[in-house]
């Protein structure tokens, strides 16, 4: 078993290193999975190049609102504090939902986190590329900036390939930043001074990781703080639910419901003394349905069995803030922020997301045009030369409309960034 154990972990190695050496090979740029090795070679001009974010999809949308509106510090001293001024005003940022190999949560439940890991690899490499498709057209276009940081807007993503893009961009010796939401949401935890239990929901992909236990455990740990009970709640349908798919036909709320019942139980298997009171929104959608989660646990203190097992008053730590949070710190110790009067090369924010490119051969798509769910779950890594889906500049038709209905209401500085 502990053979097995190894040999896997040898090819999942050896595949992030293909695409190493395949970017490194290709150092022009203008293959597929590849970027223009010497986009950084003027330090100065590299301040001047936009922010990375990627996600899945478009949860990570509300890791950019985090992102467009903070005002945590000082613009001017970098000292902690408002000052009216957003904290990234005069950043531009670039966004990429991978939406045609979404859910990334669901992978790990059919034993293809090797693929998973090379397409979180992949996400990197495009925002460090030029190399992008236009909506109509059959060829690539070059005119994409490159980034000078790269977020992890996506926990699943950050759990199975923070470590990977980090390896990576050393090994190509890339001067960009890359954070993640995991470390920022462990952080946000150590912030938040919580009294009782922890309990994370999350997928059920980064659930399986266990990266959130482990990050909050050590995070405590290094500041010299006990660690309490942590408990863990995978979701494979809050997601979708609230992100309005047909597939999950019951309201958020009774989704939250069954995902907040789950979690105290789990947490009560822990057999814990003190109740459970700081949660995690542990995956990109779950700060837009906060007030159903509090909701639920609520109306679970209702019950006898759980009145003394949950808090009566729940911290939620939102990993989004405290990513934005992190960013600023990591760029202004990188030197990478724009100094007052500076401009980004980008007028506005970019959005990307992938779809299928149904021209590639052996390609298989499902009614309404999306990858086939046994095709999207059973690629494996390694196909450099395959280009399955493609990322393509964001209009609206293609965002599902309950999901533009969410942005729109829900994410106001990113639905203005997105020029609607
Ligand atoms: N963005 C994912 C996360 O934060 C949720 C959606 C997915 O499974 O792709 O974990």
């Amino acid at each position: 078993m502990k053979i097995l154990t190894a040999l896997l972990l040898l090819a999942t190695a050896v595949h992030a290193a293909d695409l190493i050496e395949h970017a490194r090979a290709h150092a022009d740029g203008k293959a597929a999975f590849s970027f223009d090795a010497r986009a950084w070679n003027d330090a100065e001009a590299t301040r001047h190049l936009p922010i990375g974010v990627f996600d899945s999809g478009i949860g990570g949308l509300t890791v950019l609102e985090a992102l467009l509106t903070l005002d945590a510090f000082h613009n001017d001293t970098l000292q902690p504090g408002a000052d009216g001024v957003p904290d990234f005003a005069q950043e531009r940022f670039t966004y990429f939902g991978d939406q045609a190999n979404m859910p990334y949560g669901n992978y790990s439940a059919v034993n293809r986190t090797d693929y998973l890991r090379e397409l979180i690899v992949k996400d990197a490499v495009f925002l460090l590329g030029r190399r992008a498709w236009p909506a109509k057209g059959g060829e690539p276009k070059y005119d994409k900036p490159p980034v000078k940081a790269i977020v992890i807007a996506c926990n699943t993503a950050t759990a199975y390939g923070l470590e990977d893009i980090r390896k990576a961009v050393a090994a190509w010796k890339v001067p960009v930043i890359v954070v993640g939401v995991v470390e920022a949401g462990a952080r946000g935890v150590l912030e938040s001074k919580g009294t009782g239990g922890i309990g994370v929901l999350a997928t059920v992909g980064t659930c399986a990781s266990k990266v959130y236990p482990r990050t909050i455990a050590s995070t405590l740990g290094r500041a010299g703080q006990s660690v309490p009970v942590i408990a863990q709640q995978g979701s494979a349908t809050l997601a979708g639910a609230i992100e309005g798919d047909a597939a999950f036909p019951d309201s958020v709320s009774a989704y939250a419901m069954k995902e907040a019942r789950a979690l105290a139980e789990a947490y009560r298997a822990e057999k814990p003394s003190v109740p459970l009171q700081t949660i995690v929104l542990g995956c990109t959608h779950y700060p837009l349905a906060k007030e159903e989660i509090d909701t639920a646990f609520t109306a679970l203190r209702q019950e006898d069995a759980f009145r003394d097992l949950v808090a009566e008053h729940r911290t939620f730590v939102n990993p989004a803030e405290a990513t934005a949070r992190e960013l600023f710190r990591e760029l202004a110790q990188a030197k990478l922020r724009l100094k007052p009067g500076e401009k980004c090369v980008l007028e506005r924010g970019l959005f990307y997301l992938s779809v299928p490119r149904v021209e590639e051969v052996g390609i298989q798509l499902s009614g309404d045009g999306s990858l086939d769910k046994d095709y999207k779950y059973s690629r494996s890594p390694g196909h450099l030369d395959f280009e399955d889906t493609k990322n393509v500049p964001l209009t609206t038709e293609l965002i599902p409309a309950n999901s533009a209905k969410l942005v729109r209401e829900r994410l106001p500085a990113v639905w203005k960034s997105l020029g609607r």
